[in-house]
């Protein structure tokens, strides 16, 4: 079984996936949706560049020109990203290129177009994100033959998000929580498509969850859970990878990331553009407020000085003593 953390908008960018990576080896990492008419603009170095430390990392696309996505897909393959996956699962608007995203389910010709363009345009696999269907249809046959259709193009992975979108009425987040989750259409679809990797995503919280949601599938991705609870990623390389048992503390993520810190301060990124996504990593322990604390005071933030995220911790673990000693 493959892990690895959904591509998020305006969440899993380069230091995200950094920060992800410090915590596991083995999961595969996303890109944000990048759409081809940003990549075909140019400033690839702002969209494109990420750490050397991020692989196994898959480039994450919207669009519906099969010709835009074939170009987009050379250029990210160049980049050196490890996949291409074509967003067919986020409930967008329509952008002026056309439609994207989870309208394209409707559209299964023009997807496979869309692979088919990208298969001859790059030697890395090329993928597909979707949903299980539109709206409030809920019959298998346009999800069957969606995969069906597009896997002929040339896809041989499909990430399936495990419920409808819902493209009238509901905005972006709420299609991520109120169309029913049926994992059930993904187990199905593995059994009618065997010798595709089909990945389970939706609602996934907990490796025990995973175990017994995906048993028989190729995969499992999980989104919010994993940017929540990050350390929810120190099980990966064990629990899917056959590694031996991790040793990794959370201290030694934060000297990883201080260093990291170091090197993109040096570039001019502000510290808090890397600590914005480390304010979960202690979730659930003590002392995990005061963390949060810390690196979300705003002043502070503005020295841009990595041992900031040592005061954070330094702090928890005074917190966390003064409530033991209560105790
Ligand atoms: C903030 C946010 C941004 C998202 N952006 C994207 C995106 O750019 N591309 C995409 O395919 N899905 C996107 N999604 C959907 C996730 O990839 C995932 O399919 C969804 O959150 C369900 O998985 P989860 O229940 O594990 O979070 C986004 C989700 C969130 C919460």
């Amino acid at each position: 079984m493959i892990f690895s953390v959904a591509p998020m908008m305006d969440w899993t960018d380069r230091h995200c996936r950094f920060f992800h990576r410090s915590i596991s080896l083995r999961a595969r990492l996303f890109t944000e949706m990048v759409s081809t008419v940003a990549v075909l603009r140019g400033d690839h170095e702002r969209l494109l560049s990420f750490d050397e430390a991020e692989h196994p990392v898959a480039l994450q696309l919207g669009g519906s020109n099969p010709a835009h996505l074939a170009a987009s897909a050379r250029i990210g393959e160049r980049w050196g990203y490890d996949e291409i996956n074509l967003n067919c699962g986020c409930p967008s608007d329509r952008v002026r290129e056309g439609s994207f995203g989870a309208c394209l389910m409707a559209e299964p010709a023009l997807v496979a177009d869309c692979v088919r363009a990208m298969v001859e345009a790059v030697a890395v696999p090329v993928t597909v994100k979707h949903r299980i269907g539109l709206g409030r249809d809920e019959s298998y046959a346009m999800v069957r033959d969606f995969v069906g259709t597009v896997s002929e193009a040339g896809c041989g992975i499909f990430y399936v998000h495990a419920r409808n979108a819902w493209l009238d009425g509901l905005n972006p987040k709420e299609n991520r929580t109120i169309p029913p989750l049926r994992y059930d259409v993904v187990h199905r679809l593995k059994r009618d498509f065997p010798a595709l990797e089909i990945h389970l995503n939706g609602g996934l919280v907990d490796h025990d969850q995973i175990a017994r949601a995906g048993a028989g599938l190729d995969g499992a991705m999980v989104g919010r859970a994993a940017y929540d609870t990050p350390w929810l990623l120190a099980e990966v390389d064990f629990r899917y990878g056959g590694a031996e048992a991790p040793e990794l503390t959370r201290e030694r993520v934060i000297e990883r990331m201080v260093a990291y810190s170091r090197r993109q301060i040096a570039r001019d990124v502000p510290l808090r553009c890397i600590t914005r996504h480390m304010l979960g990593l202690f979730n659930g322990e003590a002392g995990a407020r005061a963390w949060r604390r810390t690196l979300s005071d705003v002043a502070r933030l503005r020295g841009n000085d990595p041992d900031l995220l040592w005061s954070a911790y330094d702090a928890l673990q005074a917190s966390a003593a003064s409530v033991a000693r209560a105790a």
